[in-house]
């Protein structure tokens, strides 16, 4: 690849030693793409400007400084493709080599020699081969002499289509390619958004490609122990990018399972460290089949931090700092997690069901069975709402001054409306993004630990119409059916029908 930061001509109002680029996503987990990038452009410092984004169409250009962070910016990236350097755009072929000439006319001479190849990557649309041959000799004007090289050419030079109707913005645009977009969307043949000819063009060259080919490493379908709740792998690691996991940093998951979010923060580096109220789920069922043997497998083995048996209500890491020159209890720098959901058994913590329960040991023949290895301790139903305000003051106890906070939340899709984000004063809210399933969604949110200091903690923030994060309330105390704790887990069971006072 010919490497050079010559500066292509400025076409649009950049600031002077910025450069246009070509972000080609991957065309899923739309509302995690955005703050995946940013995510990682916060973690290498890298400055950006995003030119031009939509959820609707696999392209996006951005602004940056040089093809260094460029490749940086996406090397760990799981739902972007590539990055190319911006040569042309158009909305029709003949404007795109207007374009190229402009910007790329005295770059020509440098790509003159190295072997090369033209690609085509098109959305929501596509071509037959006999045009797109005709199409990449309409470029010859470049003066590529090289040798064209179907397998690792020097360079690469791709022609990206967008046939996607709904990433038109100005609805002009239509009238100008001679499209009634109501006519297209009610024909039932095809594709209500496929355009018949692509409305935008760009032409780019490789400069980097995302760590996608990760997802396939870490399949779970691969994957030497699972549970039934383990998050799939994509998600794991787009959630280690946004708690910003690199090497040597410390990751916390409180709600480890079979320690998906662990070992994809492994994957970048992290030191890993997690807990479960279960211990077998840690454990595993069969002798070399645990969380650990996961690790072992994947080869990651050096950033196994360590797993433990905790009721995260009743965390060892709560004592930490409690003592003066005890070392301090900002000890993580990513908190990621995945709490119960409470549908399969309700919410469940440590302790008795009757608070006024005298704590005195169980005797049995003389022996305190609390003391046995087998002993399985009491527990008591909780609130969901309390284990969130529980998550949050741990994360803002324990996350190190701008380590971050990730943490999924399942919610009914007639919810969408009433969802209100959990706050809390040291803990800044940077991203919601949704995964949509047919009844219900289910959210990540991601914040950053303030530097500032409020040791407040939240009580009673509405998350739900109805739900309060009330703690120690009467509720919890008197009512404690799974479902009067769980607002989910009883729309879940109810099929997530809208309650008839709420129906139109
Ligand atoms: C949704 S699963 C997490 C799955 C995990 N992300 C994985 O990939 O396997 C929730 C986990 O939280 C654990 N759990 C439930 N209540 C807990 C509590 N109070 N403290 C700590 N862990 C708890 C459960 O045993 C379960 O393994």
């Amino acid at each position: 690849m010919v490497e050079t930061e010559e500066t292509l001509s400025p076409v649009c109002d950049l600031p002077a030693p910025m450069k246009e680029y070509i972000i080609h996503f991957a065309q899923v987990h739309e509302t995690f793409r955005k703050p995946e990038l940013e995510s990682l452009a916060t973690l290498f410092n890298i400055e950006y400007k995003l030119l031009y984004y939509s959820d609707k169409t696999a392209f996006a250009r951005i602004a940056l400084k040089s093809n260094v962070d460029a490749r940086k910016l996406i090397s760990r990236s799981i739902l972007t493709k590539d990055i190319y350097e911006l040569w042309g755009s158009g909305y029709t072929y003949e404007s795109l080599h207007a374009d190229i000439r402009k910007r790329t006319s005295h770059l020509w001479h440098l790509y003159k020699d190295p072997s090369f190849k033209f690609l085509f990557k098109s959305f929501n649309g596509n071509r037959p081969e006999s045009d797109k041959r005709k199409l990449i000799e309409s470029f010859s004007y470049l003066g590529f002499d090289g040798p064209i090289r179907m397998k690792n050419p020097e360079e690469l030079f791709v022609v990206m289509e967008d046939y996607e109707a709904r990433s038109i913005e100005d609805p002009s645009r239509f009238a100008a390619l001679n499209l009634d977009f109501e006519e297209i969307a009610a024909t039932p043949s095809c594709n209500p958004t496929h355009l018949p000819e692509p409305h935008q063009l760009y032409l780019g060259r490789l400069i980097g490609t995302s760590n996608r080919d990760a997802i396939e490493v870490y399949d779970l379908k691969k994957r030497n122990y699972i549970g039934t709740t383990s998050m799939d792998a994509e998600l794991s690691l787009v959630t280690a990018n946004m708690a910003l996991v690199s090497t040597g940093k410390l990751a916390y998951d409180p709600f480890v399972g079979t320690g998906s979010f662990a070992v994809a923060c492994a994957h970048f580096g992290g030191v890993t460290f997690g807990s479960d109220i279960d211990g077998r789920m840690i454990r595993g069922n069969r002798p070399g089949k645990d969380l650990r043997s996961n690790f072992e497998q994947y080869g990651i083995m050096d950033r196994y931090g360590d797993m433990f048996v905790s009721d995260l209500t009743n965390s060892p890491l709560g004592r930490f700092g409690s003592q003066e020159g005890e070392r301090s209890e900002q000890i993580f720098d990513a908190i990621i997690c995945d709490p119960p959901y409470g549908v399969r058994e309700g919410l469940k913590v440590l302790g008795s069901r009757d608070p006024l329960r005298p704590k005195v040991p169980i005797m049995k023949d003389g022996v305190a069975q609390h003391t046995l290895k087998d002993f399985i301790p009491p527990k008591r139903p909780y609130s969901f709402d309390k284990m969130l305000d529980d998550i949050m003051n741990f994360s803002s106890t324990h996350l190190v001054p701008g380590g971050r906070l990730c943490i999924w939340l399942p919610t009914a899709d007639e919810d969408t409306h009433e969802f209100s984000i959990p706050t809390h004063k040291n803990l800044k809210l940077e991203s919601v993004c949704i995964q949509n399933f047919n009844k219900w969604a289910r959210r990540l949110l991601t914040y950053t630990r303030t530097s500032d200091d409020h040791s407040e903690s939240i009580t009673g923030e509405k998350l739900e119409s109805g739900t309060t994060l009330d703690i120690g309330s009467a509720e919890e105390k008197f009512s404690r059916t799974a479902d009067a704790l769980n607002p989910f887990r009883r729309k879940y069971f109810e099929g997530f029908k809208t309650p008839p006072s709420e129906e139109p």
